[in-house]
């Protein structure tokens, strides 16, 4: 990468994720849009990171060679004058968590969808994940070169199940096979699908030689629909999509290559630079000298028998150079930052300098954590790496008991790279792993026998549900902790967690219990 501009590194920053349910491109759309920024080389790792998603034992083998999931968490590339980050969000449902935490890194989202299938249910869940941060989104509809569903029909549906304002600012001509293009509104021109010349300006919809792209007998019902359209459809407005309102809405086919420079134009003019960031004490504001940034996801490393990982942090604020020091916050330790990383396709290297947006990887030996938050000094911490309460819990055991330390401590390193959560009873029953999806045991059980020598099974435990608990009134929830004893346990973190076997019993307890809060998510911090 060539240095960022001195004048202003940061307004020059994209920083991004893709949301889509599987299967509707997002893997063909990250090698279009990596071909842009000239990272060629990337298709590669990315099809490599396609078959990882297909089946449990490719997955499992792929994520053994670690050098490509690291790779494949964060591209850079640059285009035109801007700098773009993608964070890239685990394929698998099971690894939703990961997602989660990965949306707290970004700036705005490209959401992808299927144009014959529309809204699906995972789009539809990180979408939301992008609303409660006010995530601006870029729409992306794939696929036109396929017979897909009417344009309006997918832009109401857009507006009804996620209550956003969409705005065109293309419109595809044709579908299916008479796919021909699409017509942006603003500019008059239309940009010919497999022609990779400059957009063709019209005088309006009924161009002649706009229509003269359709089969004949479609042009008639063609012109009238994007007449609708034009008229009908509302006008794209940058405050309202920064805002996360309005969603400006693409059309194209990823596999064909069209439309995505249209997509990437519009993340450099439109997605905002890196926003200001809360923390706990203050709001932090992207070009404030100071650096200050967040770990949002860990990434064990090539080597498992040093336990050296990968830390993902996002700069928040001021510059990051090579060899500086840096406070963890949460225990006041000081970690030299000799050997940040960039990573590039298959590359990394090593980052001399890093602006608020950039991710960097920051090798480390398992002092840093997931939601941990870096300073020049100051105490803050910044806010929004969630942890959500798991959907499976189970109990995990060992057969050789003389080892069942060593299984604590694995446990404990794997909970911080955020692999399971964990939970310890406080009646000193065996400890308990709690994840989102089913494929998080068997990674764990892998990871567990590869790297630390320790056989385990699963037992089903007799809890189903967990939520964090705290109450305005300490002695409340001391009294409670205590009355709960057989119920309770501590996370990672130390924090109470109260179990359930049903979310009717939940409901009893909480019932009788007012002054206590039952929180299915928790912030890291
Ligand atoms: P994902 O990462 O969102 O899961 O989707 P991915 O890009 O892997 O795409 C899923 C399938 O859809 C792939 O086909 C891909 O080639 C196809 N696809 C993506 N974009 C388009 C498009 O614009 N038009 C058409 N017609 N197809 C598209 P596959 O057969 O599952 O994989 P492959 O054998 O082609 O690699």
């Amino acid at each position: 990468m060539t240095s960022p501009q001195p004048s202003d590194p940061v307004s020059r920053r994209r920083t991004f994720a893709i949301i889509s349910h599987p299967d509707a491109g997002k893997t063909t759309l990250t090698e279009k849009l990596l071909l842009f920024g000239g990272a060629i080389q990337l298709a590669g790792a990315v099809k490599a990171k396609r078959n990882a998603q297909q089946t449990r034992s490719d997955w499992m083998s792929i994520e053994r060679e670690r050098g490509i999931s690291v790779v494949t968490s964060v591209m850079t590339f640059e285009y035109g004058d801007c700098v773009f980050n993608l964070l890239d969000t685990p394929g698998h449902e099971d690894f939703s968590e990961d997602t989660y935490r990965t949306l707290s890194a970004v700036d705005a989202a490209v959401m992808v969808i299927d144009a014959a299938k529309g809204i699906e249910a995972r789009t539809r869940k990180l979408f939301e994940v992008c609303r409660l941060r006010d995530i601006p989104i870029v729409t992306f509809i794939n696929k036109l070169d396929r017979d897909g569903r009417d344009p309006f029909s997918l832009l109401d549906e857009i507006e009804k199940t996620l209550a956003l304002d969409t705005a065109p600012v293309t419109w595809p001509i044709g579908s299916g096979r008479s796919f021909a293009g699409t017509y942006c509104f603003e500019t008059k021109s239309v940009r010919k699908i497999d022609a990779d010349t400059e957009p063709m300006t019209v005088s309006g919809l009924d161009d002649p030689a706009l229509l003269a792209l359709l089969p004949a007998h479609e042009a008639d019902a063609w012109l009238e629909e994007a007449m609708l359209a034009e008229e009908g459809c509302k006008k794209f407005e940058l405050a309202a999509f920064r805002e996360g309102h309005l969603t400006p809405v693409f059309f194209g086919s990823a596999l064909r290559n069209f439309g995505v420079r249209d997509l990437i134009d519009a993340m450099a003019e439109y997605a905002p630079s890196p926003r200001g960031q809360d923390a706990d004490k203050r709001h932090v504001e992207a070009k404030e000298p100071k650096m200050a940034g967040f770990v949002f996801k860990i990434q064990a490393n090539m080597d498992p028998n040093h336990r050296d990982r990968i830390a993902f942090m996002r700069v928040c604020s001021g510059k990051l150079a090579r060899g500086m020091k840096a406070k963890i916050v949460r225990t006041g330790k000081t970690i030299s930052l000799n050997a940040p990383q960039f990573f590039f396709a298959r590359d990394r290297s090593i980052a001399d300098e890093a602006y608020a947006g950039d991710v960097v990887g920051i090798p480390n030996h398992g002092i840093l954590r997931i939601g941990d938050t870096l300073t020049e000094g100051e105490e803050i911490s910044f806010r929004g790496v969630p942890s959500f309460a798991p959907e499976i819990l189970r109990r995990i055991v060992i057969s050789d008991a003389m080892k069942a330390k060593k299984l604590r401590e694995a446990l404990r390193q794997l909970a911080e790279e955020g692999v399971v959560q964990l939970f310890l009873p406080n009646d000193g029953s065996g400890a308990l792993v709690g994840v989102v999806g089913a494929l998080q045991l068997d990674v764990l059980a892998t990871r567990l026998e590869a790297e630390y020598g320790l056989e385990t099974k699963y037992e089903t435990s007799r809890f189903g549900i967990c939520r964090w608990i705290t109450s305005q009134d300490p002695i409340a929830l001391k009294s409670f902790i205590e009355s709960h004893g057989s119920s309770m346990a501590e996370d990672i973190d130390g924090a109470p967690v109260f179990m359930s076997s049903s979310e009717f019993q939940l409901r009893y307890d909480a019932e009788r219990h007012s002054a206590i809060v039952f929180s299915d998510v928790k912030d890291y911090q």
